[in-house]
């Protein structure tokens, strides 16, 4: 184990976010894109899959981050693909392929696995079929399998119930592959990165801030992608069980070259409340993306209350801020955060069964859970659901001295983390 004194220095694979948009956006540029870092996940492997049988020549990412370069086809240069299109346990793949395929004058077929089937799709089947998408539900209303036929589509104004990066991301695409002009009205800013990635490719796009904290997006179809050249920064989600361990074990750990977008660092903001030291380093702007070093050290902790209106910018980080809350003082409570109930699984329901399987004292809200900490072993064994996120939260809690943690399934973590229980190993030294 380390002690309080030199801080560790991690890396962490690519962006997952990050590295769907490079592989999908260099496929749709005109000219040959240069990724590096590009995470290798199952799930960017999903989309890698997707993009090659609609005839892009995108090559399948590498555990080493090598360089990878995206030959570009054009916007609706794709073609029909000879097989049902796969996106495994990608709910990214599904929705923002969609917002691709809308522009595209043939059919598919979009499936994925039993998790993917179950998660909503009428958000971003709504607001494409008032573009004139054409939609056929496979087996059950709203939910993969899906047939998809795009073609002559009119422009969109469309206010989303929810702020949600992949129903806003559809959108846009849509509008680029369709060659209209469309806005996205959420009611919180959600992950920006499409927004950043399409302006730096030469695409017009805009945001307004409203008054009451909701945000316009407005897309103008405008000509070709410029290609890019990329270097995904390391994924803050995965940094975030690091970054976890850290504060919950007492020792320092540096998670270098991190993607520090601040719509998706709330759980910093979060931390900083409950009394943990935590700040950011070298922070700098590479290809229209902040990044920088993030470093935890040891700290005493309190519960806090998370808002509706911070979920966004954490949402995929409740799951570690769970077994963080598990630990501290107090009570953490977290509210509006109902999307969780539809992520890879019910990620309330997941955590709460969890921490009360250890015996943490939990209340499960229909948007949220209250949890109230203690500064004492846990013990007991935890089931994954499928996810790879309450898989992950878990081996960070079952790596802290002293307790004792067995999680069903840890396969599950490759979905976003291929090596991650062996960097969680060689930082506890297990
Ligand atoms: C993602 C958006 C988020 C997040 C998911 C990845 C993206 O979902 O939970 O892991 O890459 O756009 P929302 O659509 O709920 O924002």
């Amino acid at each position: 184990m380390t002690g309080a004194g030199r801080a560790r220095r991690v890396r962490v694979p690519g962006d997952k976010s990050l590295s769907h948009r490079a592989l999908m956006f260099s496929a749709l540029a005109e000219g040959t894109s240069e990724l590096r870092n590009v995470q290798a996940g199952e799930d960017v492997r999903a989309t890698a899959r997707v993009l090659r049988a609609l005839g892009c020549a995108v090559p399948q990412p590498t555990d080493d981050g090598g360089a990878i370069r995206v030959e570009g086809r054009g916007v609706r240069s794709l073609v029909a693909p000879p097989d049902v299109l796969e996106c495994a346990n990608s709910g990214t793949t599904a929705r923002l392929m969609l917002g691709i395929l809308a522009g595209q004058t043939f059919r598919s077929v979009l499936t994925g696995d039993a998790s993917l089937q179950s998660r909503p799709m009428g958000r971003v089947m709504r607001p494409l079929a008032a573009m004139g998408v054409r939609f056929q539900e496979l087996a059950r209303p709203e939910r993969l399998p899906l047939a998809i036929e795009g073609g002559a589509l009119s422009g969109l104004e469309y206010t989303s119930p929810i702020a949600s990066a992949q129903v806003k991301s559809a959108i846009l695409l849509a509008g680029l592959s369709g060659e209209v002009d469309v806005s996205v009205r959420e009611p919180v800013l959600s992950r920006d990165h499409t927004e950043r990635m399409l302006a730096s490719m030469g695409v017009p796009v805009s945001t307004d801030t409203h008054a009451d904290g909701s945000v316009t997006v407005r897309l103008r179809h405008a000509g070709a992608l410029r290609p890019i050249s990329f270097d995904v920064p390391g994924d803050f989600s995965a940094a975030a069980y690091f970054l976890g361990f850290a504060l919950l074990a007492g020792c320092g750990i540096i998670v270098e070259h991190v993607g520090l977008n601040p719509t998706r660092t709330g759980l910093l903001r979060v931390l900083e409340r409950m009394g943990a030291r935590v700040t950011q380093e070298n922070v700098r702007v590479e290809a229209g993306e902040p990044v920088g070093d993030v470093r935890a050290e040891p700290s005493s902790l309190e519960g806090t209350s998370v808002s509706a209106a911070e979920i966004p910018s954490l949402l995929d980080e409740v799951p570690v801020l769970a077994v963080i809350a598990a630990r501290a003082a107090g009570e953490t409570t977290v509210r509006g955060a109902g999307e969780l109930r539809v992520k890879e699984s019910d990620r309330i329901a997941a955590l709460v069964s969890n921490l009360r399987a250890l015996g943490v004292a939990v209340e499960e809200l229909t948007d949220g859970l209250v949890v109230r900490g203690a500064d004492r072993p846990l013990r007991g064994h935890v089931q994954t659901y499928g996810d790879h996120r309450i898989a992950m939260a878990f081996g960070v809690l079952g790596a802290v001295p002293d307790n004792d943690i067995t999680v069903d399934d840890t396969n599950v973590a490759a979905v976003s983390f291929p090596s991650f229980w062996r960097q969680l190993d060689a930082l506890t030294g297990r």
